[in-house]
């Protein structure tokens, strides 16, 4: 009984809790990843390593870690610094949920072979400005869930996923991402930040897929995000308007999160500079119409606009005069919570959406 109520207790600790991750599932693709590349000397290393019998009592491992070949797990252990003597052709460290405070210099020395670093759900405030020298391999590196109030310096330039989720950080300093020209995923939400923590050129020298800024305190579309990006997510934040300059640097932008916001407001032509958007979530916010020219967007097949107060909806609001000018059909248009009455909505709407379950207008949602 105690047990349960502590368990409960956890899951309401955090609006979202921590979801524990399991490191083998990308040793496969590292595996994957270097079976692609260039094979080197790598086969015999495999081979040394499968005949090591992993589970008798590893005198190369870690105290506290369990150890199987180029993968130390040390989760869950209640350490409060890195552990030493990781082996040198570590590939995958886990060091989720601990209680590590700080990452000091020589820490992950000699680990140039490590592919991904998980420090997530730590006590991580400080990084060492040479923590992360000579880390070349590495690809991915999770620092969701800690305290820390700022980039790390000096990040490792190979890098294609960085995870900052729900840390403390309020500035993002000039030149915090330079040289990272390899990132897909930079995921930055649920930090304190706001517009004026983003310093002029914050993002220089840098190319990402995705930039994840939810659950901020964002009151405007940051304009100075790298302008490769396919994909950003500003949901809950307290975006009031969209203007035709937020996003003519995102050329490349095919999914934009704006739900949960405070936007009144859609400046026409804004999207303009955006025409291979596919999908545009404004879910709840304060818009009173559906935002002008959405009909011009070729590519556009999902808009969600439930939970606003839009009270009509014109017949060419969607879709455009001529049916080829169209693209993609939609495949999503929620309009359900607005004030419209949907029997005020001409058919003819709906004409450039594929199938019967394209829209969602009232409230009765299948
Ligand atoms: C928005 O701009 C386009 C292109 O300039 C124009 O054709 C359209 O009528 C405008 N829509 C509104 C609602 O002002």
């Amino acid at each position: 009984m105690k047990a349960f109520l502590l368990l409960c207790l956890l899951a309401l600790g955090k609006a979202k809790p921590y979801q524990p991750i399991d490191v083998m599932d990308f040793m496969k693709n590292y595996d994957i990843m270097m079976a692609d590349s260039d094979d080197d000397d790598d086969d015999d290393d495999n081979d040394d390593d499968d005949d090591d019998n992993y589970d008798d009592k590893d005198e190369n491992c870690p105290a506290n870690c369990r150890c199987s070949p180029r993968v130390v797990q040390c989760s869950d252990q209640g350490l409060i610094s890195i552990p030493e003597k990781i082996p040198e052709d570590t590939v995958i460290i886990d060091l989720q949920n601990n209680d590590i405070t700080d990452i000091k210099e020589g820490d992950f020395k000699g680990l140039s072979k490590l592919y991904g670093l998980f420090l997530i759900n730590n006590k991580i405030s400080k990084i060492h400005p040479k923590a992360f020298r000579n880390m070349d391999n590495l690809r991915l590196l999770y620092l969701s869930y800690n305290l820390l109030t700022e980039i790390p310096a000096n990040l490792p330039p190979n890098v294609i996923e960085l995870r900052f989720h729900e840390n403390q950080i309020n500035r993002i300093q000039k030149n915090a991402f330079k040289g990272l020209q390899k990132l897909h995923v930079l995921e930055l939400g649920a930090n304190p930040l706001a517009n004026s923590g983003i310093e002029l050129g914050a993002f220089n020298d840098v190319s990402t897929l995705y930039v994840g800024m939810a659950e901020a305190k964002l009151t405007a579309v940051p304009k100075d995000l790298p302008s490769s990006i396919t994909e950003l997510s500003l949901d809950y934040n307290k975006i009031a308007k969209v203007e035709v300059e937020d996003f003519i640097r995102y050329k490349n932008l095919q999914r934009l999160g704006l739900g949960f916001n405070q936007i009144k407001f859609v400046e026409n032509g804004s999207f303009v500079s955006t025409p291979r958007i596919r999908e545009i979530h404004l879910e709840h916010n304060r818009l009173k119409k559906v935002p002008p020219s959405l009909n011009a967007l070729r590519y556009l097949q999902v808009i969600y606009l439930h939970g606003n107060k839009i009270s009509s909806v014109g017949v060419n609001d969607f879709c455009p005069l001529t049916p080829y000018a169209k693209k993609n059909l939609y495949t999503g248009i929620s309009l359900f919570a607005n004030p419209v009455k949907y029997w005020n909505i001409q058919p003819a709407t709906f004409r450039c959406v594929t199938g019967r379950r394209g829209v969602q207008l009232g409230n009765f949602r299948k």
